[in-house]
């Protein structure tokens, strides 16, 4: 019987390029994540964080090991079993925030709403009850080119939050944001991750948000090396 919200990958490996070029970005990677958790993984630029959410995502194959998110093994779906899977389970804020140019504001966060068939007027107005807890109020027919990398950011959170996905994976979601603004995100990030059908992990290098892990992961040269139970134990500037 496959548990419905386990996360778990054994053994991957994930490489790009090929011969002398070839790099390795993940090897022999062992990742697990609990129910009801907001687990982060940190470590040094480089080390394979981006390429293991993108494993867990499923928009990355990996070329060896065994990957199983909310209970089904990724490796084996098709593409449309994979598209379809992610649409409707999952939210991704990138690293990159990946919004549509476009599009508005209030249109970037339909998106994932209209794929899944939700009505118009009812995605418009999920949009932009989450736009205004997001404090993008007032932004929504802006086109996200006219906004700052923070309010771009907060879009991409948004985006990730609309459709409540079972797995939400947010890459540096708070990067471009100033202090307050990264910690009320990150309150709202941690509130969803309190129910037990749901998975949140956050890669960062912000250390101003640790406090919201129940555990942090440490990552380096493409695979975990520790999992820390008490974030509080982790070296940080701030200690
Ligand atoms: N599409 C790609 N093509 C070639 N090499 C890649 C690609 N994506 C990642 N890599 C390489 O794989 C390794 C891991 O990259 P990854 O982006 O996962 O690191 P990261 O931990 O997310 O780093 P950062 O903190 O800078 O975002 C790096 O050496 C990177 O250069
Ligand atoms: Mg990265």
């Amino acid at each position: 019987m496959p548990d419905p919200t386990s996360i778990r990958i054994r053994g991957v490996d994930k490489s790009f390029g090929a011969g002398e070029a070839r790099v390795w970005a993940l090897k022999q990677a062992d990742f697990e994540a609990r129910p009801g958790e907001l687990i982060m993984l940190v470590g040094p630029s480089g080390c394979g964080k981006t390429t293991l959410l993108s494993v867990l995502a499923g928009t990355l194959t990996a070329d060896a090991g065994e990957v199983e998110v909310l209970g089904r093994r990724l490796d084996g779906l098709s593409q449309a079993e994979l598209t379809a899977f992610r649409r409707a389970n999952l939210g991704f804020v990138f690293q990159s925030f990946n919004l549509i140019p476009t599009l508005t504001v209030r249109e970037n966060v339909m998106v994932p709403l209209l794929v899944q068939g939700v009505a118009r007027e009812e995605a418009e107005a999920r949009a932009g009850a989450l736009l205004a807890k997001v404090g993008l109020g007032g932004r929504e027919d802006d086109r996200p080119g006219g906004l700052s990398g923070g309010q771009q950011q907060r879009v991409a959170i948004a985006r990730a939050l609309v459709h409540d996905p079972r797995l939400l994976i947010c890459d540096e979601p708070t990067s471009a944001l100033d202090k307050d603004t990264g910690q009320r995100v990150m309150e709202m990030i941690r509130e969803l991750s309190r129910s037990p059908d749901r998975v949140v992990v956050v890669v960062t290098h912000d250390h101003r948000i640790f406090r919201f892990a129940d555990r942090i992961a440490e990552m380096e040269d493409g695979r975990i090396r520790r999992v820390l139970d008490d974030p509080s134990l982790i070296d940080s500037p701030s200690h």
